[in-house]
């Protein structure tokens, strides 16, 4: 069994408001794309195929994965506007190789905090049901607002989950869905992750596998000072 990862680093941080995309932002002297790479690095993965912005590639290829010898990456590949374009780039990629893998992680670079555990346990179930994510229970109540910021509804927070990385499956169902996708424009409205592909262009049931609270994604500057603390606490760097 071939596993690989694709890791998306291609998105321009736009919520963080920092001169340099989030990716690249040291997070305990090391770049918060490291974290990442440093993971599948020492997981089960057999090889990973990195995605920046088109004008990145050669700086990622020498000043982060030669730099810190990640020896898994196999290609570092240009994105596209948005996320699922960086997505189909990365799966692409996978496919022109000799080799194609039997399964796949898609994981956001801008989540350092991805353990072990979590990489394992989506490869177990992508393995089992063909597609999953990583998932953890919402805490807080949500409601849904009318277009004036008033409250209409309120959710039955028992049924909700917040959607992390990595979001693990089978190579052929995933690449199948995301080649529909790109061959109908009109579906590709409002996608934000790859389970939602999966939902849209298959008749595959998306498993949730627990997460961690730990596995934030780096969005706004507040985030840069709790994912530090996370890494103090698990004493990475
Ligand atoms: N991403 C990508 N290609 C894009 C957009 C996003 O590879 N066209 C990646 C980001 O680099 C990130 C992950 O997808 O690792 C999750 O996206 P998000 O948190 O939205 O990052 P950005 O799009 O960079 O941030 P923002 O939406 O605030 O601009
Ligand atoms: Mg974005």
């Amino acid at each position: 069994e071939r596993t690989a990862a694709v890791v998306l680093a291609a998105g321009q941080g736009k919520r963080m408001q920092s001169g340099v995309a989030k990716q690249y932002l040291l997070l305990k002297e090391r770049p918060v794309i490291w974290y990442s790479l440093e993971a599948f690095e020492k997981s089960p993965v057999d090889e990973v195929i990195l995605v920046t912005g088109k004008e990145e590639t050669d700086w990622v290829r020498e000043h982060i994965v030669d730099r810190y010898g990640f020896k898994k990456v196999r290609a570092v590949v240009a994105g596209g506007a948005e996320r699922y374009h960086s997505v189909c780039r990365g799966l692409s990629a996978l496919d022109g190789q000799d080799q194609r893998p039997d399964l796949v992680l898609i994981h956001d670079g801008a989540r350092p905090l991805i353990s072990e555990e979590v990489i394992r346990r989506t490869i177990e179930a992508a393995r089992e049901y063909g597609a999953c994510v990583a998932a953890v229970p919402v805490k807080d109540t949500v409601k849904v607002a009318d277009g004036d910021q008033f409250a209409e509804t309120t959710l039955d927070r028992s049924l909700l989950w917040q959607i992390q990385t990595p979001q693990a499956f089978r190579y052929g169902l995933v690449k199948g869905a995301y080649d529909s996708l790109m061959a109908d424009p009109a579906l590709q409205k409002g996608i934000t992750d790859d389970a939602m592909v999966v939902e849209r262009m298959t008749n595959e049931k998306v498993k949730l596998v627990m997460g961690d609270y730990r596995n934030i994604k780096v969005t706004t500057p507040e985030d840069m000072t709790v994912a530090a603390a996370f890494l103090d606490d698990l004493k990475k760097m």
